[in-house]
């Protein structure tokens, strides 16, 4: 029988004073089951570092795919546009899942991430000569969205024009639809995507470049079985996980960093330490605050409740990278903070592929952000910060800022 939630997950109050509520779940029930966001669709929810861990890492027991763990006539068929959408790594089992991740693991490894330095950081300066006369801007429309989108954006061989239309599709795809109208007007925006990358599959194959994207289409050719519907669906998947993540990060971080103005100091002196710090944001206050929710294959224990097979879980990782059972002082901002085992990208099969491209533009954004606006702050009280009802994500509206 559905029960009311004993916890809010969801509301304004609770975006705002989240790790309160996780630490209080955290004690009294790390491993809890409640209905999730729809009112009757009962979750566990996971709150512990040590269970979200063994979740992630378990992907025998905790799978990706409801087929692995409901019977046929339960699992939900999709429409067409949705499989177009979905069918990508991330939602994903085994042996599918390697297989489509070995496809693009090449282009993420750290060290071809490190050649794209020189051209982060140009895009940084770029976006900050264009605002640096105004003395303000929105820190998230103005700057932090634009880095990732054109980065991916370029990896892909997307032309840059287009970037604007990301945002709209980007943020359709990331919202849940709460009435019949949005729904509807969410998916036009993803006819409007499809028809988008169609154009482009058509022009790469006209005229290979030196791309992602005509490397994804030449595995197609290469009979490496990219179907067409897995071939649409990674490049929604790269566009849209590399882009409200890194984009919402760089935001978390600044507000902060000027809510504990000593290491605001200390980073302003010490710009070295900014790769260390990143790890601290990730942990602190990280821009994805679940992992995506995980099936039951066969029965299980975790912490010391029973989860019979067919029972959905939702690792909270925000909630994990502030367990004091693993980090000392958790709620406490240290820039320095050594060994920072933080759950912020995952953990086992599905760790983030994108990691060592997040790393790389939140570093330059904000040491770029601090050296150049020496004096940025923002220009609304924290009360007023307003953020998105979006679960799985810690995305603020806006970030009105000054200098
Ligand atoms: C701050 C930025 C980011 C954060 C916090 C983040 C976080 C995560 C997390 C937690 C997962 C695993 C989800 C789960 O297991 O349920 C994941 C997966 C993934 N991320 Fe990221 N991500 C970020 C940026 C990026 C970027 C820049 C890209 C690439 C352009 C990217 C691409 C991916 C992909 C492809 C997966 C699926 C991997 C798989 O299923 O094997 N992410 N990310």
């Amino acid at each position: 029988m559905p029960t009311e939630p004993k916890y809010d997950l969801y509301s304004q109050e609770f975006k705002a004073n989240a790790y309160q509520t996780f630490a209080q779940m955290r004690q009294e029930n790390p491993v809890f089951q409640q209905p999730g966001m729809d009112g009757h669709t009962l979750i566990w929810f996971v709150t512990s570092y040590d269970e979200v861990e063994q979740v992630l890492r378990d992907d025998k027991h905790f799978v990706r795919e409801a087929r692995h763990a409901l019977p046929p006539e339960q699992v939900y068929q999709p429409s067409s546009l949705e499989a177009m959408m979905s069918n990508h790594m991330l939602n994903k089992d085994w042996d599918d899942h390697r297989r489509l991740r070995t496809l693009v693991s090449q282009a993420f490894t750290p060290r071809r991430i490190q050649t794209l330095r020189p051209r982060i950081q140009a895009i940084a300066d770029e976006l900050l000569d264009a605002v640096a006369d105004q003395g303000q801007m929105d820190l998230i429309a103005d700057y932090s969205f634009h880095l990732p989108t054109i980065v991916i954006a370029e990896m892909l061989g997307v032309p840059v024009e287009d970037r604007d239309k990301f945002k709209v599709w980007s943020t359709a795809a990331l919202n849940p639809s709460l009435d019949e109208a949005s729904a509807a007007e969410a998916m036009a925006h993803m006819q409007a995507f499809m028809m988008y990358l169609s154009n482009m599959f058509a022009e790469r194959r006209a005229t290979p470049k030196d791309d992602l994207l005509t490397a994804l289409l030449q595995a197609e050719a290469d009979g490496d079985s990219l179907s067409e519907t897995e071939l649409f669906a990674m490049l929604f998947l790269l566009i849209i996980a590399g882009h409200e993540t890194t984009v919402s990060l760089i935001a978390n971080a600044m507000v902060a960093l000027w809510q504990h103005p000593e290491q605001l100091e200390l980073l302003q002196k010490e710009p070295e330490r900014m790769g260390t710090a990143v790890e601290e944001f990730l942990r602190y206050d990280n821009s994805v605050e679940r992992a995506f929710n995980r099936w039951v294959a066969e029965d299980v224990t975790l912490g010391d409740q029973f989860l019979p097979k067919g029972s959905l879980v939702i690792p909270i990782l925000a909630a994990a990278n502030h367990d004091s059972a693993k980090f000392e002082q958790p709620e406490r901002l240290d820039v320095t903070r050594e060994a920072n085992n933080h759950l912020s990208f995952g953990k086992g099969a599905h760790y983030c592929l994108g990691s060592p491209l997040a790393r790389l533009e939140t570093e330059i954004a904000l040491n770029t952000l601090l050296a150049r606006l020496p004096t940025i702050q923002m220009s609304i009280p924290f009360r007023d910060l307003r953020w998105r009802l979006s679960p799985g994500f810690r995305t603020l509206e806006t970030l009105p800022v000054k200098w």
